[in-house]
């Protein structure tokens, strides 16, 4: 290649990526930020409100109510995620069969669903089977509301930092929320006399706080992910040893990755005897007795340095896409899949070179490869489990390490459970970075092999032939929990891992969804 030649490819090349980096910045600079006078009332928090002023938007964001079209993977209906026995809408061919097993002994086991659309949050929140509906008190801290309404706002005003253990049944009532007009609506994330971008959330101010931002000094870019950041993130409650009792808290002061995550919860625990907190514990895994963190859809800490949160393509460039309704161009509050439009246009907006067939098979290439290791990290966490707690009961001949050993299996077992949970609680299958999500699964098989190794040599191996042999017939899928059949002492024989599990006393349904059954309150 002469000289020449090559300064002038380079030129192009330079030139096309200017144009390429342009047309994505063209994209979020389009409409100018928002700055309306909308003639509302300062912290206006119902979503009909805005109906009047914002018609488009609000009929956008009413198609939020679309629960019944799957993609291959996602998609929105709310199938029970552990379910790939029964067809829609109860299961799904891609459900994950170990999750009731994997979270024994915590209010997850009873129900986990497909996520749906926002329109639908309160509704699916006072029906999930993870909140007591067997009694008065729901037994979860109110700040499970956190990231269901803007309520919060208001309630947080009214009550401070008591609110957080305050119980979640107490805000419950229908006299207390609108299900459909204080659902997460406008108020979460726009000013609603200016309808500016803004925070409600407690948690992440927090963090802009001790990170040293300032909301007003963010890019116009950061803010249209920053504010789906409120939700769509990892977080915990703040233990009642170390700050205001079960407020959430984004545990993101040494990173953003698992293994941050998992460094930061060897502290924020309850005090020991020296006074420096332990490790935090989300709750005891009722076979292997394993102190446990539970994972939550960190969409955000996925994305971040994902291919596109790297290159500064924001959550609202591909779940808010511009469209125009009657000649007028508006961010699309459709926040859903893109992939359930077959043109693939939020997409198409950058990659306009790429055909929609094109786009949607690398989206698949890359959730197929993840969902194959998430299943296989899954059966061997499921397999660590099951080494320590036969380790903890083995009577016969042990290690004179077996000490040692059976805390880093304990250990390993924790790790590899919330490496796995990085990426299954994930919602984008892979697709939001792929590198990561297969880095933290691959190592999440390696932690949980290790937690076996570990416990087999601490009984000197005496465990290992209950150990050998396909993991379903060892330990078999519990497809069927609720908190009702818990209350079934016979039901509980059924399976080697529910008969580890506490028979709850006999008691009536309390309450159905907002209703309150009994006269007597
Ligand atoms: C106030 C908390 C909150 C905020 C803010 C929030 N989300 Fe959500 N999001 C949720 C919850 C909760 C659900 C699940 C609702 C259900 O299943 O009932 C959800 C569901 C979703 C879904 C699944 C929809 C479907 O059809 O399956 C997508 C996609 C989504 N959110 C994207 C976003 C994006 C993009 C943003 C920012 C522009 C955002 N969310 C901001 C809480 C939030
Ligand atoms: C480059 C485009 C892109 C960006 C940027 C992006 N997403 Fe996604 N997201 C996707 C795709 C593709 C899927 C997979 C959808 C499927 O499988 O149906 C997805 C899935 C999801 C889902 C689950 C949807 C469902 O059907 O249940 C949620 C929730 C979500 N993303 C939230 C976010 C949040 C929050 C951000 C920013 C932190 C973000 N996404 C950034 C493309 C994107
Ligand atoms: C989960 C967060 C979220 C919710 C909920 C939400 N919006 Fe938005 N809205 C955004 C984002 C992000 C933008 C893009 C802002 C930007 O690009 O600067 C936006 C933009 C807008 C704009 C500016 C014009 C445009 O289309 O870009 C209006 C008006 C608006 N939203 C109205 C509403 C109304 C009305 C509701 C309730 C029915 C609502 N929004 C709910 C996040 C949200
Ligand atoms: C706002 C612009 C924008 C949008 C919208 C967008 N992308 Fe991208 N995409 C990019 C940029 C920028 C890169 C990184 C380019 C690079 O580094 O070469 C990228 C990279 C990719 C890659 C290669 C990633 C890799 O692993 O190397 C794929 C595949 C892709 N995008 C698919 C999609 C799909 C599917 C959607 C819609 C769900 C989408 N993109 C939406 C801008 C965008």
């Amino acid at each position: 290649m002469n000289k020449q030649f090559r300064s002038m490819t380079l030129a192009v090349s330079a030139l096309l990526a200017a144009a390429l980096l342009c047309g994505c910045n063209d994209v979020t600079t389009e409409l100018t930020p928002p700055s309306y006078k909308t003639g509302l009332k300062e912290g206006e928090l119902k979503m009909s409100a805005y109906k009047g002023p914002f018609p488009d938007h609000y009929a956008s964001y009413m198609k939020n109510n679309e629960s019944e079209v799957m993609t291959e993977y996602k998609g929105s209906v709310e199938f029970a995620k552990h379910d790939n026995v029964n067809p829609l809408p109860k299961g799904y061919k891609h459900a994950q069969p170990y999750l009731k097993n994997l979270w024994l002994g915590y209010p997850f086991m009873y129900e986990y669903n497909e996520a749906r659309g926002h329109t639908y949050a309160v509704k699916d929140f006072v029906n999930i089977d993870r909140i007591n509906r067997y009694a008065e008190k729901g037994v979860l801290p109110a700040t499970c509301w956190n990231c269901k309404t803007p309520k919060m706002m208001e309630w947080v005003g009214q009550y401070g930092d008591k609110f957080w253990s305050m119980d979640v049944n107490a805000f419950r009532g229908k006299d207390k929320i609108h299900a459909d007009d204080h659902t997460i609506g406008c108020a979460n994330c726009h000013d609603s006399q200016t309808m500016e971008l803004r925070l409600y959330s407690e948690p992440l101010k927090d963090w802009l706080a001790r990170s040293g931002k300032d909301w007003s000094k963010l890019s116009r870019n950061e803010k249209r992910s920053l504010v789906c950041a409120q939700c769509h993130v990892e977080y915990y409650f703040t233990h009642k040893d170390n700050g205001p009792a079960a407020k959430p808290v984004f545990p993101w002061d040494k990173g953003m990755n698992p293994e941050d995550m998992y460094q930061y919860y060897k502290g924020h625990g309850a005090k020991a005897a020296d006074g420096k907190p332990g490790q935090f514990v989300d709750w005891v895994h009722a076979a292997s007795k394993v102190p446990m963190i539970k994972m939550q859809h960190p969409e955000y800490e996925t994305w971040i340095d994902g291919p596109h949160g790297a290159a500064g393509v924001s959550c609202a460039d591909c779940h808010m896409q511009y469209q125009r309704v009657d000649g007028k161009k508006m961010s699309s509050h459709w926040m859903t899949s893109p992939l359930k439009d077959k043109e693939m246009r939020a997409c198409r907006t950058c990659h306009s070179d790429k055909s929609p067939e094109f786009l949607r098979e690398r989206v698949l290439y890359t959730q197929k490869k993840t969902f194959d290791q998430l299943l296989k990290a899954q059966d061997a966490s499921v397999r660590a489990h099951e080494a320590v707690r036969l380790a903890n009961a083995w009577e016969g001949e042990r290690s004179p390490e077996y000490d040692r050993l059976m805390a880093e299996a304990r250990d390993m077992v924790r790790k590899g459970q919330l490496f796995w949970d990085y990426v299954s609680a994930e919602n984008s299958v892979g697709f939001h970075n792929p590198a990561k999500a297969l880095d933290t699964l691959m190592s999440s098989a390696e932690f949980s092999q290790k937690a076996v190794d570990l416990a087999e040599q601490a009984t000197n191996y005496g465990i290992a032939p209950a150990l050998a042999g396909d993991i379903k017939q060892i330990v078999p899928p519990i497809l069927e929990m609720s908190r009702k059949l818990q209350q079934d002492a016979d039901f509980l024989q059924k399976n080697p891992w529910t008969r580890l599990l506490p028979v709850l006393p006999k008691a009536d349904q309390v309450w159905e969804g907002q209703e309150h059954l009994t006269s007597a309150r």
